[in-house]
């Protein structure tokens, strides 16, 4: 390789690859532990953000209008939430907003993502943009997001669709649900209560899940996660055709309606 000549070092400082919009960088996810929470109150915000995110029914009950904690669906390990690949890990999240969203036709900031999730994920409304709940919840995902440069991209971020463009075999789906779901979720969906009353094993439909407008309604998010995280504890076990089917079989049940769907 010949060595640039100044002109070209000049160029690529100053107008460079930059000026045409290429991928951002991907980057491995990594989780800080616990150790490194700050002192003071950026420390008792983060302590208090993680808490919402793992108990949210308990924590914020007047903006929750279902059975389901965001870690339901951003698991973590260790007591963190929001930390699994291909689960919509958190870590990374606050350098990639605002973002455009086709729901919203328009750029949205991270606060209004998070009350997408509370108005939709878990059937409720959104918290008003200066609560300080949703404060402490940014103070949790910033330190999750510590050393991730803003724009950059996380390996395993957001939930990895999966599409077989057919209809799902909703009666092979019931007969995968029935051996390898039914354990945890119930027979008739409604999940598994631990002893304090909060969902060990959450709700797959009826009235304490997730809400027809959500992003989990979609077949392809569905069949996505569940080919990545479920069941619980074999990642990645199911093929293709399982998943997609099981999907389609707890899609297939009664969910609570979004209030507006319009527009989505
Ligand atoms: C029923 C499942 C579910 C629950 C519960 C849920 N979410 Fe989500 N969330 C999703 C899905 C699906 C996405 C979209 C993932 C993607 O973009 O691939 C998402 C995306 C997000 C994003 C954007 C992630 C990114 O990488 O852009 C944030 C932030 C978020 N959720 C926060 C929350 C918070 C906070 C809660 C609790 C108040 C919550 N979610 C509860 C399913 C859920
Ligand atoms: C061993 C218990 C267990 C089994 C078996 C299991 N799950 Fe789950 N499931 C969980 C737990 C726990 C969560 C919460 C996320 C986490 O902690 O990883 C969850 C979350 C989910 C979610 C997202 C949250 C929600 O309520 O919508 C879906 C969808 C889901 N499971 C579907 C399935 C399907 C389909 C199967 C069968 C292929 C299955 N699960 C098998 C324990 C289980």
């Amino acid at each position: 390789m010949r060595a640039a000549s100044p002109i070209a070092v000049v160029w690529l400082l100053t107008i460079g690859p930059a000026a045409h919009a290429e991928e951002p960088p991907t980057v491995a996810l990594t989780v800080p532990t616990a150790a490194t929470f700050p002192n003071g109150p950026l420390g008792e915000s983060i302590v208090r953000g993680r808490r919402y995110l793992a108990d949210t029914p308990a924590q914020l009950p007047e903006f929750v209008g279902n059975g389901l904690a965001c870690r339901h669906c951003h698991p973590g390990r260790n007591g963190e939430v929001g930390t699994e690949a291909n689960a919509a890990p958190f870590v990374g999240v606050v350098g990639r907003f605002p973002q455009y969203s086709a729901r919203h036709g328009g750029l949205i900031t991270l606060e209004q993502r998070i009350d997408d999730c509370f108005e939709r994920s878990l059937n409720g409304r959104a918290l008003p943009l200066d609560h300080p709940a949703l404060i402490d919840m940014l103070a949790y995902m910033r330190w999750l997001s510590q050393g991730v440069p803003v724009g950059a991209v996380v390996a395993g971020h957001g939930i990895p669709t999966l599409n077989l463009e057919l209809e799902p075999d909703v009666a092979h789906g019931e007969a995968i649900y029935q051996t390898k779901c039914l354990a945890c979720h119930g027979a008739d969906g409604s999940g598994t209560l631990d002893a304090d009353g909060r969902y060990l094993f959450p709700p797959l439909w009826g009235p304490q899940s997730f809400n027809n407008g959500a992003g989990m309604n979609r077949q392809t998010t569905a069949a996505g996660f569940i080919k990545h995280k479920m069941p619980f504890g074999a990642d990645d076990s199911l093929s293709d055709a399982e998943a997609w089917d099981v999907a389609g079989f707890v899609l297939a049940h009664p969910r609570p309606l979004f209030q507006e769907p319009s527009g989505d």
